[in-house]
């Protein structure tokens, strides 16, 4: 028996150590006005050495719970959209399940979709739930991006940060009634290779050498991505729109994935929606991954910017590579 799909609440969280541009010019050859000037990026977030993703990710998950005011243990499917998970195995999901008390027999699982990992388990979730195999559900996007880094990298370390957030969705028996109105999921394996963490995993077990060449940290062709990441959110979100039979008009927010400041612009651009219509926190945390959208989501609802009824445009693009725009009805 098909189900409709209900938001609850958001959670988010972000380190407690703030890093600024000056704070990067002592570490690498770069400065405050170069970062901002073509990424829009201020400052970001840190996390500790001994905090992993999942605490950062419980801590969304918790806020989130509590405004949903759903208990943890009453939770059957938990999906944390990750590129940085605490080990290789366990997933970073059974890890949260376990902080948070959620109910030991949920099903739990981790995405891995990079950047677009949040908008991926929102679909997912969302047919889990509208299948009626799940009741209440879980998702989380969280980033320890910093851990990632090459920190003597210029080119990426001034780029991202840390960060997560989690959303609450519950299955309600009215199946016309469903937060995720429409949505366009992709990815292209062909371009595996313009972003990503060449070694580490199985395609090129870690060696001493290849610490020592950094080949375990992220690396990216940064203008290859650029034109990339337009490209795909705005196609994605003209299919999206379409699919609702809705216009740029009709959105209340735009909340794209939060990479940099002119890609930012160049979506909105390309798809003529109105600049205060679009969400914009990059500038305080840099690029959190697949906690972008969801600290987005969080500090719009937060801030009662949106209500019930509002249409909220997401789209994402990431390492993969992946993209997806999911249209939600709040
Ligand atoms: N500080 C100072 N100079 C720098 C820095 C830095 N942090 N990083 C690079 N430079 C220098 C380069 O060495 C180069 O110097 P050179 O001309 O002497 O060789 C010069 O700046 C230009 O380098 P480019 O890489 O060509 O810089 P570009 O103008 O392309 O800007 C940027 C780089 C901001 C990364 C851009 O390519 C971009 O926005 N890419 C999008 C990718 C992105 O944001 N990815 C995030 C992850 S993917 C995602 O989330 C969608």
């Amino acid at each position: 028996m098909f189900k409709g799909v209900k938001i609850l609440g958001t959670g988010s969280y972000l380190p407690e150590k703030v890093v600024t541009n000056f704070d990067l010019e002592k570490i690498v050859e770069t400065s405050d006005e170069w970062i901002r000037t073509r990424t829009g990026i201020e400052e970001r977030r840190i996390s500790r050495d001994d905090e992993p993703t999942s605490e950062i990710a419980a801590k969304a998950a918790e806020e989130a719970l509590k405004v949903a005011g759903v208990d943890a243990k009453d939770l059957d499917l938990i999906i944390v959209a990750t590129i940085c998970p605490d080990q290789t195995f366990p997933n970073t999901a059974c890890h949260v399940q376990k902080r948070i008390g959620a109910s030991p027999t949920a099903m739990c699982f981790s995405m891995e979709a990079a950047c677009t990992g949040f908008v991926y388990a929102l679909e997912t979730a969302t047919a889990m739930l509208r299948s009626g195999y799940h009741k209440k559900a879980l998702i989380i996007g969280a980033e320890e991006m910093s851990k990632l880094v090459d920190w003597e990298d210029r080119s990426t370390c001034v780029l991202f940060g840390d960060g997560a957030g989690a959303m609450v969705l519950e299955a309600t028996d009215d199946v016309n009634d469903c937060a995720l109105v429409a949505s366009s999921m992709h990815a292209n394996g062909n371009y595996t290779d313009i972003l990503e963490i060449p070694a580490g995993g199985t395609l090129q077990p870690i060696t001493p050498e290849l610490i020592e060449s950094k080949a375990n940290c992220l690396r990216m062709e940064g203008q290859a991505v650029f034109k990339l990441a337009v490209t795909s959110m705005v196609r994605a979100c003209k299919k999206v729109l379409k699919d609702a039979n809705l216009t740029i008009d009709d959105i209340k927010w735009l909340v794209p994935h939060q990479a940099n400041m002119r890609i930012i612009s160049a979506v909105g651009k390309g798809l003529g929606i109105e600049t205060e219509k679009v969400f914009v926190n990059v500038n305080k945390y840099a690029n959190t991954s697949s906690a972008t959208v969801p600290i987005a989501l969080d500090e719009i609802a937060k801030s009662d910017l949106v209500k019930g009824g509002d249409y909220v445009l997401t789209v994402a693009f990431g390492a993969g590579l992946t993209w997806g725009a999911a249209l939600i009805k709040w």
